[in-house]
């Protein structure tokens, strides 16, 4: 059977963070609609009402008020970031220059994700920052910062964005420039909300100034969820589905990209473009894939979406080969690892070279007893459109995952791909 139909993925996770974590450090209130309603965000909304943020649901969406930066606390606040790298990451750069001392810690998976990449530059601006090993628990002491300029090695949005963050509270400017471009999210509401800053090339200034929530927010839907069932309909014949009001911006849109060379038809109708371009994005099975090449630059532009994209390679015909994808290592688990076991399990023909995944295709799946996703939601919905695919019901262990960033994944399969 097909995938037919038209869905509205959730709201953009990356930016759902942003707009509850950057409320800690600007003024005003919002009613920002459409936020994710993930377990990650969830996370950093609990953390924002933990420090004194205000957010209440109305009928319209979520009414945030701007903490404004005033916090300021003689005791140690201890902040759970469960499984959510983003949230403890752009906390680093935030908590850094405000008036308390914070422990941010999280789960198992959380605990092994490595922190002093994000800890260094910002000790370099001045902030009290130890990590365990390099890892959570995170101890931070709020101390004034100054500006710097930090030439990245890693191309990381997560690592760019607390160092912007930090430097719009430092008492002079900072600039970061990164190898790859990756999201930018940070750097647009930066500019949307009065924040100075400046982008040139792989480059960005941001100048020491506040922030003014807009009045409203729409959150546009996240392609990082949208791309799963976007990359199924690529691979069974007869699909089309389309996406609305899907974020459309290039640093997450690499997977669509991909998929057009692999010989999928793709079309898209823009509908907004500020503060970020959106849009209905409509993707039919055109024949049987072909294989193809990502290259290095390309990672960052769709570095969430290599779980779905390796299951598309498997049905490709030809190598596919995914060119330095070693930060897939560092994610919620060990991503190339556990793509290469889990669909290696199902027959595929999968290797790893150094930081190259390699895929040679097509597969026909074999079953095995059951499949584990290792409690990593990406790994959990890929492998379930894999079994949807093979038409065969075997266990996912870790399923459960998928509320990490997608609570109502089950909901659009169903309203996708009738049996
Ligand atoms: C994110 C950045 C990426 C991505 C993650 C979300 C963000 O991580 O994988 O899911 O919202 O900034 P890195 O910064 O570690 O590449």
């Amino acid at each position: 059977m097909p995938l037919i139909g038209q869905f509205t993925p959730p709201g953009d996770k990356s930016i759902s963070h942003r707009l509850i974590l950057m409320s800690i450090i600007a003024n005003g209130e919002m009613l920002v609609s459409g936020l994710s309603g993930c377990d990650d965000v969830n996370t950093s909304l609990s953390i924002f009402k933990q420090l004194g943020g205000q957010a209440a649901t109305q009928a319209k969406g979520l009414a945030i008020k701007g903490l404004g930066g005033a916090f300021s606390s003689e005791k140690t606040l201890e902040l759970d970031c469960r499984n959510s790298g983003t949230t403890i990451r752009l906390l680093m750069g935030l908590l850094s220059s405000l008036k308390g001392r914070f422990i941010l810690d999280g789960d198992n998976q959380l605990r092994k994700r490595p922190m002093e990449r994000v800890a260094k530059p910002l000790r370099a601006m001045g902030a009290k920052i130890e990590t365990k090993s390099g890892n959570p628990p995170v101890i931070i002491e709020g101390s004034s910062l100054a500006g710097g300029d930090f030439q990245l090695t890693q191309a990381s949005a997560q690592l760019k964005s607390a160092i912007l963050l930090a430097g719009l509270q430092a008492s002079s400017p900072t600039s970061v420039t990164e190898p790859a471009q990756t999201r930018d999210h940070t750097e647009r509401l930066i500019n949307y909300w009065g924040g100075r800053l400046t982008s040139e090339g792989l480059k960005n200034t941001v100048q020491p100034s506040s922030l003014t929530l807009s009045r409203f927010f729409s959150t546009p839907s996240d392609p990082s969820s949208a791309a799963f069932f976007l990359v199924a309909a690529s691979i069974v014949a007869g699909s089309q589905v389309s996406a609305q009001n899907m974020l459309m911006s290039y640093g997450r849109t690499g997977f669509l990209r991909v998929l057009d060379k692999m010989g999928a038809k793709v079309s898209l109708t823009m509908t907004g473009d500020t503060p970020e371009p959106t849009g209905e994005v409509t993707v039919q099975y055109d024949g049987p894939l072909k294989a193809t090449t990502v290259e290095a630059d390309q990672v960052p532009s769709l570095i969430d979406e290599i779980p779905i994209l390796a299951l598309a390679a498997t049905q490709a015909k030809g190598t596919t080969v995914f060119h330095n994808v070693g930060e897939l290592r560092i994610k919620e688990t060990d991503r190339l690892t556990s793509i290469r076991h889990q669909l290696g399990a199902l027959g595929a023909r999968i290797n790893v070279e150094g930081d190259d995944l390699i895929i040679e295709g097509p597969t026909s799946f074999i079953l095995p007893q059951s499949l584990d996703s290792g409690h990593d939601h990406r790994l959990a919905m890929m492998l379930t459109l894999a079994l949807k695919i093979a038409g065969a019901k075997i266990p996912i262990i870790g399923e459960e995952s998928i509320s990490i960033s997608y609570p109502t994944f089950q909901d659009d399969l169903n309203l996708l791909w009738k049996d």
